[in-house]
């Protein structure tokens, strides 16, 4: 209410009065609380919604499925892998769970294996038995091997670093003898994010996700780098013992970095080796024929092999390397050389006593030089029959899910795995399968046989002219038969891991090792431990250390076109019955013969070389 005095005459004559209605206000302030309370109220109900789900898709849900996963692992059934991806609260905490059932799973197949060989009364080799061997014989002392290729490789993609596995022959056989027995693998460094991977010492525990020995790097200089690697190593020495009809390049430039990079990797071992009483050393391969003698030379107590991968040529071949005397001098050095085959031990033996003035004793395959005994012995390498991962079940392998990417539809599917080398046989195989079509017409449209090839040594001229090569006879061949949704040779150029090999053994009704020489050949191995269905068909070229074992594959000459063509088509047409029996064979060889078994005894061996008596093994 507003009053005003009216004055007339000196007096207040009138007041007026103004009234106002202010009850409007409370009623507004009244509603906008009513209003506010409920707008609230949905909001906190839609938040509350909103959390929920949020909590439930990515906590509840995916701890509810990680439980069950959990709970069926305990139980011992077989899961697929849990898939951490995407799920960003619980992703690190998966991918734990997911190594810790792994490791759990390996040990009730570890466990499960052992009952299982104590019942049967076999004497397998397992990784523990392995394990036990190697602690029992070396005192518990660390095992230290040496190779240029490392087990795990790191390397730049975009702005992630990324941890390969080489394609290599021989780290696929050595990596589970050291992840069984622990110990330091000493390799060249040579990925490009290496160095921003090791500690200051040089050195890194792998496998990265579960780590059970050191990898301990060693850095070469890239002056040198190219005449040890490509130049004597892979230009020189890998044909001249392969003789595969490419001839070796001798340079006194790559002989001269050769020997730097052997010293440098002897520093290198040394260093490790340091305060370590009567060190077992297993050096691996031809690209360290100088370094057993380095070696002793600084450490007379160590005991020191040598493992040779390739294939050891005969004398007449071998005489034509200019550096012939060092090189069996080097490896001399060591006190137990070893080969994939007896033949090549001979040949190797042979070669001492054609060229180097030394005492040999031919009933215990000894060779006595300068008053150090080395025993030449062979031991056939092989793989882990039974990888965990390979127990896994995998995406299901069948031939149309891998073929239709790529736009092909088979009724048989053919598969090669290897590095892309001029010792594979690749293009003669190639030509076995255009021989086939030319004279078995009923395979065209049917089969296509899937290459998968990892280049490799690219920097080398050889192999790139060899890439060219394969490249070619693909194109030629594809467009002498192509059809519509059908060709019969599939090129997958790249870097291949194990997990994209799988399904392709498994798939494949033929696998064709045609190597024109090979030490031993491991894709045959792994080919029939992927087989657990004992079906599928091995071609296998007779100059393979593996076609030694392996007798139930077709056996064929990789030089004669027209007999491997046929040994694909009977491959292709063998009745089930017979794969299986040849398989189940194959399968129980390598079972027996696994890598446990070569490395249990190479070390075996060597432990009982006696260092100053040198008389004691037998
Ligand atoms: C062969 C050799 C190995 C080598 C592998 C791959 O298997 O015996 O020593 O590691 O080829 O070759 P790379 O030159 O890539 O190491």
């Amino acid at each position: 209410m507003y009053a005003v005095a009216i004055p007339a005459d000196n007096e207040v004559a009138y007041v007026l009065s103004i009234f106002y209605d202010a009850g409007y206000i409370q009623e507004r302030i009244h509603r906008l609380w009513i209003n506010s309370f409920w707008r609230a109220s949905v909001q906190a109900f839609l938040i509350t919604l909103a959390t929920f789900f949020l909590i439930y898709f990515n906590v509840m849900a995916p701890i509810k499925k990680t439980t069950e996963w959990i709970r069926r692992i305990r139980k011992g059934e077989s899961v697929p892998r849990l898939d951490a991806k995407g799920e960003l609260l619980l992703g690190p905490l998966a991918q734990e769970i997911t190594q810790m059932a792994k490791s759990l799973e390996m040990a009730r197949f570890a466990a499960e294996e052992e009952a299982r060989l104590r019942y049967s009364s076999e004497s397998r080799w397992t990784p523990e038995r392995l394990k036990e061997v190697v602690r029992l014989k070396l005192k518990g002392k660390p095992l230290f091997a040496v190779s240029n290729r490392e087990p795990y490789m790191h390397i730049h993609n975009g702005n992630r670093i990324e941890c390969i596995v080489p394609a290599s022959g021989l780290v696929t056989a050595l990596e589970p003898v050291l992840n069984a027995c622990g110990g330091t693998w000493i390799a060249q460094g040579s990925g490009d994010a290496d160095k921003e991977t090791v500690d200051k010492h040089d050195k890194i525990r792998v496998p990265v996700q579960e780590p059970k020995y050191t990898l301990r790097r060693v850095w070469v200089d890239k002056d040198v780098e190219e005449g040890f690697y490509c130049g004597f190593s892979n230009e020189g020495l890998w044909p001249l013992c392969h003789i595969a009809h490419t001839r070796p390049i001798f340079r006194s430039k790559d002989w001269d970095d050769y020997k730097t990079v052997n010293k440098r990797f002897a520093e290198a071992v040394l260093q490790e080796i340091d305060g370590v009483p009567e060190p077992h050393i297993l050096i691996q391969d031809y690209h360290f024929a100088p370094l057993p003698r380095l070696i002793k030379a600084a450490r007379p107590d160590a005991r020191v092999a040598i493992f040779w991968h390739i294939p050891w040529p005969n004398p007449e071949s071998f005489g034509i390397c200019p550096w012939r005397k060092d090189l069996l001098q080097g490896m001399l050095g060591a006190d137990l050389v070893g080969f994939h085959t007896q033949f090549h031990c001979n040949n190797f033996i042979e070669s001492v006593d054609r060229f180097l003035e030394c005492r040999i004793d031919y009933e215990h395959f000894t060779v006595n030089r300068e008053g150090h005994t080395t025993w030449i012995k062979p031991f056939a390498i092989s793989i882990d029959s039974n990888p965990v991962d390979g127990a896994q079940p995998q995406a299901p392998s069948t031939k149309e899910g891998l073929l239709k990417p790529h736009g092909i539809q088979a009724n048989w599917l053919g598969v090669g795995v290897d590095r892309l080398d001029y010792t594979k046989g690749i293009v003669e195989r190639f030509r076995a399968i255009e021989n086939l079509l030319d004279n078995h017409p009923s395979f065209r449209g049917k089969f296509t046989f899937v290459e998968l090839g990892a280049p490799s040594r690219t920097m080398i001229p050889k192999y790139k002219e060899f890439i060219d090569e394969i490249v070619k006879e693909t194109e030629r061949i594809n467009a002498k038969f192509k059809m519509k949704n059908w060709q019969p040779i599939l090129l997958l150029m790249k870097h291949h891991s194990h997990k994209d090999i799988i399904p392709f053994y498994k798939a494949a009704d033929a696998c064709m090792v045609t190597s024109l020489h090979d030490g031993m050949n491991l894709v045959a191995k792994e080919f029939i431990a992927a087989r657990d269905d004992e079906q599928g068909v091995l071609v296998l070229s007779q100059f393979t250390g593996a076609s030694r074992e392996l007798n139930d594959a077709l056996i064929v000459n990789p030089y004669d076109i027209a007999q491997m063509s046929e040994a694909l088509k009977q491959a292709l047409e063998m009745p089930d019955k017979e794969q299986a029996e040849r398989m189940k064979r194959m399968r129980d060889i390598i079972k027996d013969n696994n890598i446990y078994r070569w490395a249990g005894e190479l070390v075996g061996q060597l432990t009982q070389v006696r260092i100053e008596g040198e008389e004691s093994l037998a």
